[in-house]
């Protein structure tokens, strides 16, 4: 596919490289953006040196990340010559703004995740020699991305957006200000996706959202729960996830919903930051430890046995000691499955900025390593109580070197385990394994048989020739 640009006076090939970083949802962003240059008769390329359009979808999540971004920019500055076009794309687009081409004046387009719905014309100022083109919508906008072409790059579990943006203004996070102010799809067109995946072979969805638990239906017709009810009970659906849930918006319906619908796992993650009650208000988190506990106690309490996942930060503004140990103790109260740990840092425009982070780096590093060591004890707990069960896993893979397959539980563990010699699976087909061991983060097993309408293939491979199957 070639295009005629005005700029350049000669035809350029429509073709893109497009690098992603930071979360789930900056990486479903993407399929939607390779959705729509798709449809736009762009072509997606595999590396910088073939695509006359590069794009960073960006993420400013922690650390420095605005200065990665630019430091990747400078990297390409030797291409400029070549004609290449350069984009900025995601958080750290909308948190630097026009700032960006004053600092790569080679990029041609700066765009935040909640102006991609105007790429198509966008795209057609590119191609037309555009510079400096930018789509910085803020909070104001109370528009969803919602592609009729999504490129998904799982074939067997998909994601759906069901609410961008953010609310809550946590004082650390610069969410709100990249991603705007918090907008729902209509229930019914989240359904009719959820249903459109599983026509084409998904078994399993994750509904996401930086607040998904906050979804407010605009047609009125759904709560979260029953959006999440409605969704699982999609027939063909073997498995469905949600994430990110906020503690205060957590409401007992969705461990009903658990309970009720097989095909909701069995897992939830909720962030907790922080185990004392003072952090948690200079954090402005909106709930106490005590309310905290009190969801952990329903999810507990469920018919189901639900993993538990959560978020850590150490090393908050004025975080003593004591508050420390505050976070050790609800970990081991809680006793969490797996939790992702990460030393504050101080990121644009957020209110924590105004607070004196005098913890130093190496006082956070050493909090860091202090929980990472409870969690690891903890995880071994939590994990050994499987030892014996037969639990049910989605092949994700298979790792020749160790002569294992690779898959994850319902409780989103990984799961390694042996098959026996002639039994060969496939990627996205679900399979019983037995658990005979367990590490801090993932299981060890053996398999058992297949598990419903899986796709396994019993194939006579002479023993000699099949030694990658031997556990
Ligand atoms: N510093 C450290 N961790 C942060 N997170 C978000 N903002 C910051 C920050 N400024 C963590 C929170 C959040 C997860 C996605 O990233 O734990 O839940
Ligand atoms: Fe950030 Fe808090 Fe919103 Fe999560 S809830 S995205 S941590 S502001």
């Amino acid at each position: 596919m070639l295009v005629y640009t005005e700029a350049m006076s000669e035809t350029v090939p429509k073709t893109f490289y497009l690098e992603t970083f930071g979360c789930q949802m900056n990486a479903h962003d993407s399929e939607k953006v390779v959705g729509t240059l798709l449809q736009q008769g762009y072509r997606q390329v595999p590396t910088v040196e073939e695509a006359a359009l590069v794009l960073y979808n960006t993420c400013s999540i922690r650390d420095k990340a605005e200065q990665k971004v630019f430091n990747r920019l400078a990297d390409y500055k030797k291409y400029r010559a070549q004609g290449k076009q350069f984009g900025v794309l995601g958080c750290v687009a909308q948190q630097e703004g026009e700032k960006i081409f004053e600092r790569a004046p080679y990029v041609s387009l700066v765009c935040g995740s909640a102006s991609y719905r105007n790429l198509p014309q966008m795209l057609v100022q590119l191609e037309t020699g555009g510079k400096r083109i930018t789509g910085l919508d803020d909070r104001a906008t109370d528009k969803c991305f919602e592609t009729e072409y999504t490129a998904r790059t799982n074939p067997h579990r998909g994601y759906i957006t069901i609410i961008e943006g953010c609310d809550k203004f946590c004082a650390y996070c610069v969410v709100p200000y990249t991603r705007g102010k918090e907008r729902s799809r209509t229930s019914s067109s989240v359904l009719d996706e959820a249903r459109q995946l599983v026509d084409l072979g998904y078994t399993e969805i994750q509904l996401l959202g930086q607040n998904v638990n906050s979804y407010l239906d605009p047609d009125g017709k759904k709560s979260f729960a029953e959006l999440l009810a409605a969704v699982a009970s999609v027939a063909g659906m073997r498995r469905m996830r949600f994430t990110t849930s906020h503690p205060r918006d957590f409401g007992h319906d969705i461990v009903d919903a658990i309970d009720a619908v097989p095909a909701l796992c069995d897992h939830v993650h909720l962030p907790v930051q922080s185990g004392s009650t003072r952090v948690l208000d200079a954090m402005q988190r909106l709930y106490t430890r005590d309310q905290y506990l009190e969801r952990i106690a329903w999810i507990q309490a469920a018919r189901r046995d639900i993993s538990i996942t959560s978020d850590l930060i150490v090393g908050f503004p004025g975080e003593t000691e004591r508050e420390f140990e505050e976070t050790l103790s609800l970990m081991d109260e809680v006793g969490y499955d797996s939790v992702f740990t990460f030393k504050y840092s101080p990121r644009p425009n957020t209110p924590a900025l105004r607070l004196d982070d005098a913890i130093p780096d190496l006082e956070k590093a050493r909090r860091l390593a202090v929980l990472n060591d409870r969690q690891k004890q903890i995880g071994i707990e939590r994990n050994r109580r499987h030892v014996g069960q037969v639990l049910e896993v989605m092949v994700e893979g298979k790792n020749p070197a160790r002569r294992q397959w690779i898959g994850r539980t319902s409780q989103i563990k990984v799961m390694n385990f042996t098959c026996p010699v002639g039994v060969e699976l496939t990627t996205g087909s679900y399979v019983q394994v037995r658990v005979t061991g367990n590490f801090p983060n993932s299981l060890v097993g053996e398999f058992v048989n297949a598990s419903g309408e899986s796709n396994l293939f019993h194939k006579s491979v002479p023993e000699e020739t099949s030694d990658s199957l031997r556990g």
